[in-house]
């Protein structure tokens, strides 16, 4: 039986390039297609919204967020496979609904593989619904995989 990491504080910041290899080193463990370096880099220099949460000293899960014309698209969100299920990914999902009422954004979507059970679940208790089916929109072992497609309206502030 695995023990769950105990809950320490907990901080969220913005992230920055000296970031990139802990980034990289959970993306490598959590999907299976994963983002290299330089996708990452690419976010940071393109100006979207890259944050990191860290428990103590340490990257513990991040999330990508874009924002333009009204509509916010969360283009990644992932916590260490050692520190799930201890409210990380609801921390982070709260921070970009903030920033993203911040931004007057009206509406928000995202992408997520229909299998991803734990990911639909935490969108949905966030209130986001489902509002398309993207045919063929991920890479798969054989073939493609069609992605669910989430939204949820912003209030203001
Ligand atoms: C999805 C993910 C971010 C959740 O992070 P987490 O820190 O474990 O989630 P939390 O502890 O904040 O849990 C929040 C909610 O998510 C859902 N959830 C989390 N783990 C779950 C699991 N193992 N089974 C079912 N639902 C789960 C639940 O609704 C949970 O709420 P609850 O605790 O009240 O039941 C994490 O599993 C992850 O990084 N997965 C790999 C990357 C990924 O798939 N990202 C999404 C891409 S679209």
């Amino acid at each position: 039986m695995i023990t769950p990491a105990p809950r320490v504080p907990s901080q969220i910041r913005v992230m920055d390039t000296n970031d990139i290899g802990q980034v990289s080193d959970i993306e490598q463990r959590s999907y299976e297609f994963p983002w290299g370096h330089r996708v990452f880099r690419d976010c940071l220099l393109t100006g979207y919204h890259c944050i990191v949460l860290e428990r103590t000293d340490t990257v513990a899960g991040y999330s990508i967020l874009s924002v333009a014309a009204g509509e916010a698209h969360i283009l990644n969100l992932c916590v260490d496979p050692r520190y799930r299920q201890l409210g990380y990914g609801e921390k982070l999902l709260d921070d970009i609904l903030r920033r993203a009422a911040l931004a007057e954004v009206k509406e928000i979507f995202l992408e997520v593989r229909p299998s991803n059970r734990k990911a639909i679940g935490l969108y949905r208790k966030k209130g986001f619904r489902q509002i398309a089916d993207r045919p063929s929109y991920y890479r798969a072992y054989e073939g493609r995989e069609d992605a669910a497609v989430f939204s949820k309206r912003i209030k203001k502030f």
